[in-house]
């Protein structure tokens, strides 16, 4: 497996937390969620009774994977925030079923763990496939992203849906200009729907996703030293209806106070850091965010409630 510069995180948290933390609206950028705790609070997530998109996702693909490979007629699966490569099986076994042989599999993600507990259960399932695993920030290093031949780049879960839109529009150009002719974009974004729906996949019942939030503080903390708790936070889920996005903050219980290298940052008891949006999209947002990118809707498959889509660049 390739790592690039997952020693430097250090440097990189403290340098997105003094840019996120001297706003008006304090932020804390969602990819600092993902350590060996978050990764496996956020598989937990995956099996709410609440968070539906995973399953929606998961049936979309099972039921439409070979008609996706046979549109592409890609042999390399590139997956960008594969986490533990869970949903990707069904990707898998069509290009073997179209290719007569195993595919390629790239699995992108910025949790080494997570890359490897799946790369395991993918070799167990697949003897002989051949995994790439690369540990990296894809806001960061999509210029590392290697892989042969007809290549399948995934971006699953509603990952892009964390990005506010002008990250967004970054991100969509970077994967664009990464892409060979031959190459397709698969992307899986969730959908518009009813707020209440919406908001109890952000706070669920059981408190998995306030726990997921919350330990955001103790990666800061464990990382930098610094002297901080979960237990200073509230987790709060709600839905922006101008935006249609889901906003999801950490309250501070309580003055909380730190220096970040010299810079002191003060959190008044009541105020609100934003630690994440995520998007929800219809059909016409998408195609609008794809076109800005430079990239062209080909086709879409959802069940009402997710969709996955391909397209092409160039
Ligand atoms: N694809 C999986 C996981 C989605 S959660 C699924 O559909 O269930 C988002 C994943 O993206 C996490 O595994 C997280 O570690 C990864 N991730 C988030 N930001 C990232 C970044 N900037 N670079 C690389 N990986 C990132
Ligand atoms: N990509 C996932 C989503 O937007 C990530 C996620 C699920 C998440 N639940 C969360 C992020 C709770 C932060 C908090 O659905």
């Amino acid at each position: 497996m390739e790592e690039y510069e997952v020693e430097a995180a250090p440097e990189r948290l403290l340098a997105d937390l003094k840019a996120g933390l001297s706003q008006d609206q304090k932020s804390i950028p969602p990819k600092w969620f993902y350590d060996e705790v978050g990764s496996k609070l956020f598989e937990d997530i995956t099996r709410l009774p609440e968070y539906y998109p995973t399953e929606a996702e998961r049936g979309i693909l099972l039921s439409n994977a070979g008609a996706m490979v046979s549109a592409t007629n890609s042999n390399t699966l590139v997956e960008l925030g594969a986490g533990i490569s869970d949903k990707t099986t069904a990707l898998i076994d069509a290009m073997t079923e179209a290719n007569g042989q195993l595919p390629w599999y790239v699995p992108f993600d910025i949790s080494a763990d997570a890359i490897v507990t799946g790369a395991e259960r993918l070799a167990a399932r697949y003897p002989g496939i051949n995994i790439h695993g690369i540990a990296g920030d894809f806001d960061l290093h999509l210029g590392h992203i290697g892989g042969e031949g007809r290549r399948m780049i995934a971006l699953l879960g509603g990952t892009i849906g964390n990005y506010p839109p002008e990250p967004r529009q970054k991100l969509l150009r970077t994967i664009a200009g990464t892409m060979k002719p031959e190459d397709s974009f698969l992307l899986g974004t969730d959908l518009v729907k009813d707020p209440a729906r919406l908001v109890a996949a952000y706070d669920d019942s059981a408190g998995v996703t306030a726990e997921f939030n919350r330990n955001v503080i103790n990666v800061i903390a464990a990382t930098l030293g610094i002297d901080i708790s979960a237990e200073q936070f509230a987790h709060r889920a709600i839905w922006n209806p101008d935006e249609e996005w889901i906003e999801i903050y950490l309250d501070a219980l309580e003055n909380v106070q730190f220096d970040l290298d010299g810079q002191e940052v003060r959190i008044d008891k009541g105020e609100a850091v934003l630690t994440e949006i995520s998007a929800k999209f219809t059909v016409a947002r998408l195609e609008q965010n794809l076109a800005d990118a430079g990239m062209q809707l080909a086709e879409t498959w959802t069940d009402g409630d997710f969709m996955v889509s391909l397209s092409t660049a160039g």
